[in-house]
């Protein structure tokens, strides 16, 4: 850190074909963690994200929700920033790469290639897969059909395309890994990526014909059936968020400091990005840091399984800061992770709310106890060196680990310190000193926790943004580059103060919050209930990636509109409804659908919905299902679908 003052941080930009889950959420807190550390320190700090916009899948994806591509992705990219404005999350650029001034730096970008000799256009043949947007040799994949990445069935293409001669950089690449040691974080992965390049590079397909939703080729090569390689486009932005071929105002923040990512793109940003860079003449990055996967109970998140945590729930129930800390805290960077909220719920009570709130909340008492809340520093190093010295030693190994990626590391030193001051409280016992008259020493005493709290929430601060300043305000002071200076780097004593009493920053926490997301702790009848709400309410996630279905298709389905005649609630169940349904036919149909949360049985009575009349019956608790109505899920609740205009029973929908 110490000879480059600048901090170009980045996250990946995140594919506008799915909202938000923990796994970005993830992501993007390392990053605003480093960002907000960095400039702390003073670095002149420059934190990027934002939404990778073009390619097949978004295409597909709007495709399946009937709109434009555009549309689509505004909306989409849009529920990212909105949630990391929500989240507090420090960015100075979103970029997009609809952006007029990104398209322009790639187009430029790509003659730049051209001019060195590194493209070419010839006949692309082989596979391609949609979902990861890659091309793969038949040699890579499964059973010569199968994505080697996530398995789903790959697309033959032949096709006139541009080829970057990426296999001319293969020396050049393996001669960066090995002179630069961490330049791929962490270490392990590097040899990964080593073992692919010595296994050979093929030059790279960088533009297709067979789809439009992607940045044109510049006009000089007029040629305009040819996008660019989504790729290609997307790994430009690190470039062009800093004003790249347009206005390059910010263009010294590049290098990158680190580019954070997630293992799964790990290829891309350290084979083709630097390749790419190299071709332009320009810098490596400084790191790229791959951290593992998010899982639910062992296995991948993704949309398709049904099985993602929205962050902005978790957030919601159980506190930002606390998230944040959980995140960086449970899982080394690198290796996976599963979410249970039982391992949140145990570290905010215990590490949170044990060590670190407690101790507080023990200064709190005594300093108010004892000295009317007044707490001096001046004489801590009188009584308390040894203890000052091991604190201090703790918080000098802090940076590197932070700059190493090593954030789970960072967390753990940061918890000696204060391990140190509950330890000093039972060992010195201030109760007795006291009463021996010992009062100065019981003031170096609070002196110390003082000193120490203030110390921690310095260094917590760019982790738990919101909660470091409430302990700082009770310990009279603020957090920022002056306080970071004289506490961490020169050691100064803390001011004498009068401490502020505030109400406790980590209230024990008794029970899961989010009960639904807990598929394992559901009881058997629970189990049997959450069948039944899929069999009987309809709302399917939206998949990773939607099928096209031809009209025909489509009317397998019978959709008719209905009646609800009767409704009551199903004994003993939290969720079920039983309801008599006329779909105008001789006798009403039993429908139990998974709805109580909702709707209760009397305001049901009367009004029209929506049913799918052609399922196979179903048993749910031991009653006849008959049918299924429609409905639409999110996180505001439910909602039935229902005919806007009072329409016969037995009506066709279609
Ligand atoms: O790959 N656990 O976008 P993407 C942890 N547009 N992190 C996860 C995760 C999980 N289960 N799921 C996703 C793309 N992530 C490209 C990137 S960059 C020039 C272009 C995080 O929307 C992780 O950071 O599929 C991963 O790398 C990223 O989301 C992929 O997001
Ligand atoms: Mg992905």
């Amino acid at each position: 850190m110490s000879c480059h003052k600048k901090a170009y941080i980045t996250t990946p930009i995140y594919y506008v074909n799915d909202i938000a889950h923990i796994g970005h959420a993830y992501t993007t807190i390392i990053a605003d963690t480093l960002a907000k550390y960095s400039r702390m320190i003073g670095l002149d700090t420059f934190f990027l994200t934002g939404t990778d916009e073009h390619g097949q899948k978004i295409e597909h994806s709007a495709q399946a929700r009937g709109k434009s591509p555009q549309e689509y992705a505004d909306e989409i990219s849009a529920s990212f920033k909105n949630l990391w404005d929500e989240f507090g999350i420090s960015y100075d650029k979103f970029i997009r790469t609809t952006d007029e001034e990104h398209k322009i730096g790639v187009q430029k970008a790509f003659l730049k290639m051209q001019e060195r000799g590194d493209v070419y256009k010839d006949v692309y043949k082989g596979n391609y897969c949609i979902a990861c947007e890659t091309f793969f040799p038949k040699s890579q994949l499964i059973n010569e059909e199968f994505c080697p990445e996530c398995g789903r069935a790959t697309t033959l293409v032949e096709e006139e395309s541009y080829f970057f001669r990426l296999s001319k950089y293969q020396e050049k690449l393996l001669a960066w890994y090995q002179e630069h040691p961490e330049c791929i974080l962490p270490k392990s992965k590097k040899n990964e990526v080593i073992r692919f390049v010595e296994g050979g590079l093929e030059d790279l397909s960088i533009t297709r014909t067979s789809f439009d939703w992607g940045v044109k080729l510049p006009k000089e090569l007029n040629d305009p059936k040819h996008v660019m390689y989504v790729w290609l486009d997307a790994l430009m932005n690190y470039l062009t968020a800093l004003g790249y071929g347009t206005d390059e105002k910010n263009i010294d923040f590049w290098p990158a400091r680190v580019h954070l990512i997630g293992k799964d793109i790990l290829r891309f940003h350290a084979i083709y990005w630097p390749a790419f860079l190299m071709s332009l003449d320009l810098p490596l990055p400084k790191h790229i840091a791959a951290h593992g996967w998010w899982t639910r109970n062992g296995e991948k998140m993704s949309k398709s399984k049904g099985n993602v945590v929205n962050p902005k729930e978790v957030a919601d129930a159980y506190g930002l800061d606390n998230f944040r800390y959980f995140m960086l805290r449970e899982v080394p960077f690198g290796g996976d992770g599963d979410f249970s909220q039982k391992a949140l719920i145990d570290r905010i009570n215990s590490d949170l709310g044990n060590d670190l709130g407690n101790l507080l909340n023990r200064l709190i008492g005594m300093s108010t106890k004892y000295f009317e809340g007044r707490i001096e520093c001046a004489r801590v190093s009188d009584f308390y060196q040894a203890e000052l010295a091991e604190v201090d030693e703790s918080i000098a190994k802090l940076e590197p680990y932070l700059f190493e990626m090593q954030l789970h590391r960072y967390l753990e030193e940061l918890w000696r310190p204060l391990s140190v001051a509950n330890k000093a409280i039972d060992r010195y016992q201030p109760w007795a000193l006291m009463k021996e008259g010992k009062e100065e020493e019981v003031m170096a005493l609070n002196g110390l926790i003082a000193t120490i709290l203030a110390k921690v929430a310095i260094m917590l601060s760019p982790i738990m943004p919101k909660t470091a300043p409430k302990i700082a305000s009770a310990l009279g002071f603020e957090i920022n580059h002056a306080s970071w200076s004289s506490l961490i780097v020169s050691k100064e004593p803390l001011s004498s103060f009068v401490i502020a009493p505030i109400p406790p920053l980590f209230p024990r926490i008794e029970e899961e919050l989010l009960a639904h997301h807990e598929p394992d702790s559901a009881t058997p009848q629970n189990k049997q209930e959450s069948a039944a709400e899929k069999n009987s309410q309809s709302a399917p996630e939206p998949e990773d990636q939607i099928a096209l279905i031809g009209i025909d298709q489509f009317f397998q389905s019978s959709l008719k509109v209905g009646t609800i005649v009767s409704a009551e609630e199903v004994p003993k169940s939290a969720k079920l409804l039983l309801l008599q349904v006329d779909i105008g036919e001789e006798s009403p149909r039993q429908v139990v659908a998974g709805i109580k949360e909702w709707y209760s049985a009397a305001s049901l009575i009367g009004t029209q919905v929506c049913v799918v009349a052609n399922l196979k019956p179903a048993k749910l608790m031991g009653m006849k299902s008959e049918g299924m109505l429609l409905a639409a899920k999110d996180s505001g609740g439910l909602s039935l679908i229902r005919p806007e205009a009072p329409k016969t029973n037995g009506t066709k929908i279609g």
